[in-house]
């Protein structure tokens, strides 16, 4: 994160409680360069934190109230630590009270704080700003109250606190990499062992610019329509485990197709997607290590046509930025990233290329009359620190 921004939110912070902040901790949202869809599915994944972040600025009370200031939205919510409950109106707050909720459900010992919330990552465009507010609280609390909670602690229970306290029913990847990101590297995962390695991702090196595409499109069915893929995929593994299958990652050739009808057209494709897209994450890590990301451009393509088709949680605004990427030379590879249903889409374009891409995929969507959407570049950044 910019230093400006740093010091703008010091700043602000003691404009706001007339005092110093003890501890300032950033998190960054992610890209997902490959694996969607997988995590909750025990499978692999390959994210990349964003080089923005949420921070969030904090300060010990002796009483047992939290007050927070979220500069997006420019005002400030109360709660007592131990009568927490989910606010209907105001969502935001419910992933700080998660995260102090679900500390106090482990017996950690808190305490109240006057604190403060800003960020540049978009909101609610699938680049995980939540999970980044949620990796930002708990590690500022793991600060402050001395907790000893380690990295994958960090990351485990700010899932939990969103699973259980606000309700959506993620998996680990996005908490993950926010703890686990590092600069020029993608993090492979086993969501099921929680085995990672950080794969380089030397884009610079190789004049490539990963552009995100913000549709725009914010579908307030999201949630449900997620909840219910993960129904599928269950119901699709639950048919397979009849034939020894623990996992997704045990499907080898030709089961899917012997358990075709038992599953129906649905569940297979949902199957499908999971299993090829595991194999798609392998294959990248396996082509990034040569540096060949013309192959690694190939794969995005592909996971872009198994998430539209076979497990259906595209939508025509990400579609586009798949046919534009085809079409135009200088883009390797192009996919929606995130749980889809809108939000966004990466393309891996040449540095040279990218204005005239970014340029095309503009005029493209005016023509269809698609919402304006927004551009930006990311470089990888830096998983969750405290300054
Ligand atoms: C959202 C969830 C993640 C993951 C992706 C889809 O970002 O928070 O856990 O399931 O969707 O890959």
């Amino acid at each position: 994160m910019k230093k400006n921004s740093i010091l703008n939110a010091r700043k602000r912070f003691l404009e706001i409680y007339n005092k110093k902040p003890d501890v300032i901790s950033l998190a960054p949202g992610r890209i997902n360069i490959i694996g969607e869809h997988t995590d909750y599915n025990l499978g692999f994944v390959l994210p990349a934190a964003i080089d923005r972040n949420i921070q969030f600025l904090a300060k010990r009370t002796k009483n047992n109230l939290v007050s927070v200031w979220a500069e997006f939205f420019q005002e400030s919510e109360n709660f007592v630590i131990h009568d927490l409950q989910v606010s209907l109106t105001i969502k935001w707050v419910n992933y700080v009270k998660g995260i102090f909720w679900v500390l106090e459900k482990e017996g950690y010992s808190l305490g109240g704080l006057d604190a403060f919330i800003s960020g540049d990552i978009p909101l609610e465009s699938g680049l995980s700003s939540s999970a980044a507010l949620e990796v930002s609280v708990i590690n500022a609390l793991n600060k402050l109250f001395h907790l000893s909670l380690s990295r994958e602690q960090l990351a485990r229970l700010s899932q939990k606190a969103e699973n259980d306290f606000v309700g959506v029913s993620c998996g680990l990847m996005d908490q993950f990499i926010s703890v686990f990101g590092r600069k020029n590297t993608a993090l492979f995962l086993d969501c099921e062992t929680l085995f990672y390695e950080h794969v380089p991702l030397p884009l610079e090196e190789h004049g490539l610019n990963i552009v995100v595409y913000d549709s725009r499109i914010r579908r307030e069915l999201s949630a449900s329509d997620y909840n219910k893929r993960r129904l599928e995929s269950a119901a699709a593994l639950k048919s397979l485990k009849t034939s020894g299958v623990r996992s997704f990652k045990d499907v080898r050739d030709g089961m899917l197709e012997d358990k075709k009808d038992e599953m129906g057209d649905i569940l297979f494709r949902r199957a499908r997607h999971v299993t090829t897209e595991n194999q798609r994450v392998m294959d990248a890590v396996r082509v990034l290590k040569k540096g060949d990301f013309q192959k690694l451009g190939e794969l995005l393509f592909q996971s872009h046509q198994s998430l539209r088709y076979d497990y259906e949680v595209s939508c025509p605004e990400l579609d586009l930025l798949y046919e534009v990427g085809k079409q135009f030379e200088g883009c390797l590879g192009a996919r929606m990233t995130g749980a889809g249903f809108g939000g966004s889409g990466i393309a891996l374009v040449e540095e040279t290329q990218t204005e005239a891409f970014i340029n095309r995929m503009k005029k493209e969507s005016e023509d269809r009359q698609f919402t304006s959407p927004v551009f930006f570049e990311v470089a990888i950044g830096e998983g969750a620190n405290i300054q």
